[in-house]
């Protein structure tokens, strides 16, 4: 991964974009098979704080290549992390939020289908995009309004298979699922577009903000053990019922979170909806390819809404003028593309 501060290529943010993607897809079948599956089930409280473990691990592994020398990192953290805690301490609420959207998404999947899931959950395109403006004070357009909306609706076309919502899930309770996972998508929404102030509106550098953001994830994490499977766990232990799949969970969800922060780092919020939609249509495409799967009517709707949305949102605004901002981002789009 590029280091921190660094400008990158485009070739690299469609690498990073790419790897987020396929990598959020096998993680939803991944927790989706480990919840459904007979034998002893694992404390899913558990695996979110292994998973800021991993997470903070890496993101110090990462500071060390950068520095190039144990003292160097040692120091940048202590000075960042220890002796700054109030600018630590702005990270607290995006790891907060980031803890519950992680436990949201078990109680989601443990309740509803993965089509359905998955088509939700893309409505935090809409919650990112209202968070840009409200917090970021980004300008949208109605015609962006319009592209945001179209790109949900060719997300779900794309994603929606003949089978998709006719798999029985067995104890579920569709309201829950439901619930829980239009909550996630506004947890989405608000962390991401949160933590994409914290890191743009300072020099710190994106690896510290990482290690702050997943100190008190592993904190937040704990109290969510302590608040929901206390019992359980002082009964059977921290890692009952890690199979090798609930490992690989754990890994996936690091993967996806570090590679999550490098393309909000990169491009922005917005960009990141976008991209993960091509991303999504393109390995749909490769299974065509690859496994022989056939091109529904629907996905190919879902595509053409979505080149639509494209052009859409890099269309600009008669009146007013773009802002600069809004012209940056639309290059930005368009360059990443
Ligand atoms: O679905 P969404 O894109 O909002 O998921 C973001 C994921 O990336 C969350 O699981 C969050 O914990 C993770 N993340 C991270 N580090 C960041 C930002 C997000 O691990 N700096």
């Amino acid at each position: 991964m590029a280091g921190a501060g660094d400008t990158v290529s485009v070739r690299f943010k469609l690498y990073a974009l790419t790897v987020m993607t396929i990598n959020a897809a096998g993680y939803i079948l991944l927790l989706r098979y480990t919840r459904t599956v007979d034998g002893p089930m694992y404390f899913s409280t558990t695996t979110v704080v292994m998973t800021e473990v991993f997470k903070l691990l890496s993101s110090i592994c990462m500071l060390f290549s950068m520095h190039r020398s144990l003292s160097a990192t040692v120091t940048d953290i202590y000075r960042n992390v220890f002796c700054n805690p109030m600018d630590s301490f702005k990270m607290c609420i995006p790891s907060i939020i980031y803890m519950v959207q992680n436990n949201l998404a078990f109680v989601a999947l443990s309740n509803l289908d993965a089509g359905t899931y998955q088509v939700t959950y893309q409505l935090k395109i809409i919650s990112t995009a209202l968070f840009s403006v409200i917090l970021l004070r980004k300008q949208i357009s109605v015609i962006q309004w319009i592209s945001l909306v179209t790109l949900f609706a060719g997300v779900a076309c794309v994603q929606l298979q003949p089978d998709s919502f006719t798999k029985k899930v067995e104890h579920v309770n569709y309201t829950v699922g439901l619930i829980s996972i239009l909550s996630a998508c506004l947890c989405s929404g608000f962390a991401g577009v949160y933590f994409e102030k914290v890191l743009k509106g300072s020099d710190t550098s994106l690896w510290i903000r990482n290690i702050q953001m997943y100190l008190f994830g592993i904190v937040s994490g704990l109290i969510g053990v302590y608040t929901k499977d206390f019992f359980g766990v002082i009964e059977k232990g921290f890692f009952y019922g890690y199979t090798p799949y609930v490992w690989a969970i754990v890994v996936a969800g690091s993967v996806g979170g570090l590679y999550t922060s490098v393309v909000v780092k990169y491009t922005d919020n917005i960009i990141k909806g976008f991209s993960t939609t091509i991303s999504i249509i393109l390995s749909t495409l490769m299974s065509v390819y690859l496994f022989g799967k056939e091109i529904t009517v629907l996905f190919s709707l879902g595509a053409g809404l979505v080149i639509l949305a494209i052009f859409l949102y890099g269309m600009p605004a008669r009146k007013p003028p773009p802002s600069a901002s809004d012209s940056k981002a639309s290059g930005k789009l368009a360059q990443t593309v």
